[in-house]
């Protein structure tokens, strides 16, 4: 059916682990700026290599850079029926580009899912998190094991843990979050497209309970 969806939370939340499997339910393509970043910094490119600047301290990479990187994204084809987009937009300058980009298509966003977790949760499963070389699939070493140790799953590719979850950095992320994106949970709520989830319950019961926010 399709539709355009977005995932919003702090770190760690588990944005990244159910929008994987949300995107397959729904038959939408998971669109993760960090993972896009990411891609960029392993290819080396000059994209990755600005980004890093900001990811490795924690910080929101420009409005400019991140806008144009998504929107590109956002305008191929696969897209043309819907998304689930993943920690994009966190600020109110991406949100309101998000929305004039989805206007001119004739389309809107369907809802915002908000994903609430505990901060002290939050430095826990970051610490034990392993993400894929290949496609970004996440891992977690209690919460979440992969079958055999140091490889994905789903595409047997090796795990690494991320620069950026270092005990500082998450504590400078969930700052940023709380600062630059928090605002827009109001601003969704205002609009009548915000639904909350509790986060805290295991991956099998938020997922339930995301699936049942959505009509996809
Ligand atoms: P990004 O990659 O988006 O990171 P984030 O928002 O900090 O979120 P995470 O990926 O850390 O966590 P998640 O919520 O996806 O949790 P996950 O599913 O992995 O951004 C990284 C950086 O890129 C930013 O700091 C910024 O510099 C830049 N950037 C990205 N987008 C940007 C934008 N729009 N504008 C500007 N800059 C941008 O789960 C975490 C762990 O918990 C895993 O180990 C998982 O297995 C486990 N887990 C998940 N769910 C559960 C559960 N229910 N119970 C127990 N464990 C669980």
């Amino acid at each position: 059916m399709g539709g355009f969806y977005i995932i919003i939370g702090p770190p760690g939340a588990g944005k990244g682990t159910q929008a994987t499997i949300l995107a397959e339910k729904c038959k939408i393509p998971h669109i993760s700026s960090g993972n896009i970043f990411r891609e960029n910094l392993q290819n080396r490119t000059e994209l990755g290599k600005r980004a890093k600047e900001y990811m490795d301290k924690g910080e929101l990479v420009p409005d400019d850079i991140t806008i144009q990187m998504v929107i590109n994204r956002l305008s191929q084809q696969d897209c043309e029926n819907g998304a689930l987009l993943d920690g994009f937009p966190r600020t109110p300058l991406q949100a309101e580009a998000l929305s004039a980009f989805l206007a001119e298509k004739g389309k809107q966003i369907e809802a915002v899912l908000l994903i609430e977790v505990p901060a002290e949760e939050l430095i826990d499963r970051l610490s034990g998190r392993w993400t894929c070389k290949a496609e970004g699939h996440v891992y977690h070493l209690k919460y979440n094991p992969p079958k055999k140790d140091g490889i994905c799953d789903i595409d047997g590719s090796p795990l690494y843990q991320r620069d950026d979850d270092k005990r500082e950095t998450v504590e400078q992320r969930i700052k940023v979050y709380k600062d630059q994106t928090a605002p827009l949970v109001e601003y969704y709520e205002s609009k009548g497209l915000l639904k909350k989830v509790d986060g805290s319950k295991t991956i099998e019961e938020v997922t339930s309970a995301l699936m049942n926010a959505i009509k996809c």
